[in-house]
């Protein structure tokens, strides 16, 4: 039995190999960073919430006929994933106006968008994640123009599912960032995570616009009671099986 290579270590989890070429093994830190991690800190207890929300809702989108990368939860902070090449683009889909949509175009803070935005950055840590074009889509060769459609679709699928998931637990679904990529048999699976790191979630029984905010926008912006909030966000997911 070969020993687990760590293969690479992001800013959230590390991946290693196991015994199955096919499988690799994510484990969830509590390491938080924020702003292409100029601001760096910790998150008590976030690595099994994201794990354990991700693999929960993962199997929720299977259910759903959405193919994701998911195979087992082994312990909390320890998800067994198809391995899969990582398609370069970070999809985020916006229901909400919040974030960077608000600082690049002036759109007021909590504006409900007519239908969702559906926005593609290139996954590249040392440029920033910029904002991409279509055009500049084609000329990074990051994916092709049937590719775009097919995660615009998918992703808009997602929207609708996760949106309704979180309704049902009280949960404003304001956006949230996916990531996708493609197993040995060039299959296109949903990949990463589904968590407060990469969603924003408001509080549907809070009307303050600060004391709503359920993720990771409340280290972002030094809201305070993170670890509460991402505890409560697990709980009410866990509470709707
Ligand atoms: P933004 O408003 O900062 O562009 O973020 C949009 C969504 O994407 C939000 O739900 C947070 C998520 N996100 C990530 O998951 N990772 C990131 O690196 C960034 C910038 C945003
Ligand atoms: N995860 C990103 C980072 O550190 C940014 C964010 O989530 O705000 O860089």
């Amino acid at each position: 039995m070969a020993s687990p290579q760590a293969l690479y270590e992001g800013k959230a989890k590390i991946i290693y190999t196991t015994d199955n070429a096919q499988v690799l093994r994510a484990y969830y830190k509590d390491d938080a960073t924020a702003f292409n991690a100029q601001k760096r800190g910790n998150i008590a207890g976030k690595g099994e919430v994201n794990c354990t929300m991700s693999s929960y809702l993962f199997q929720k989108l299977e259910a759903a006929g959405i193919a994701t990368h998911w195979h087992a939860q082994p312990s909390p902070r320890e998800m067994l994933v198809r391995a899969v090449k990582i398609v370069p683009l970070e999809v985020v889909v916006r229901n909400i106006a919040a974030g960077s949509l608000c600082q690049q175009t002036g759109i007021p803070l909590g504006t409900v968008l007519e239908k969702p935005l559906v926005e593609f950055y290139y996954k590249d840590d040392a440029l920033g994640d910029p904002l991409l074009t279509p055009g500049r889509i084609q000329l990074l060769a990051a994916a092709t123009p049937e590719q775009v459609e097919e995660l615009t679709q998918l992703s808009l699928s997602i929207n609708q599912h996760l949106g309704q998931f979180f309704r049902e637990c009280g949960i404003t679904l304001v956006d949230f960032k996916l990531e996708y990529g493609v197993d040995a048999e060039g299959k296109l699976l949903l990949a990463d995570e589904i968590s407060p790191d990469t969603c924003r979630l408001w509080d549907d029984s809070e009307s303050d616009p600060e004391r709503r905010v359920m993720d990771k926008d409340r280290f972002r912006k030094d809201l305070g009671q993170v670890e509460e909030a991402y505890q409560r966000v697990l709980e009410r997911v866990l509470a709707h099986c």
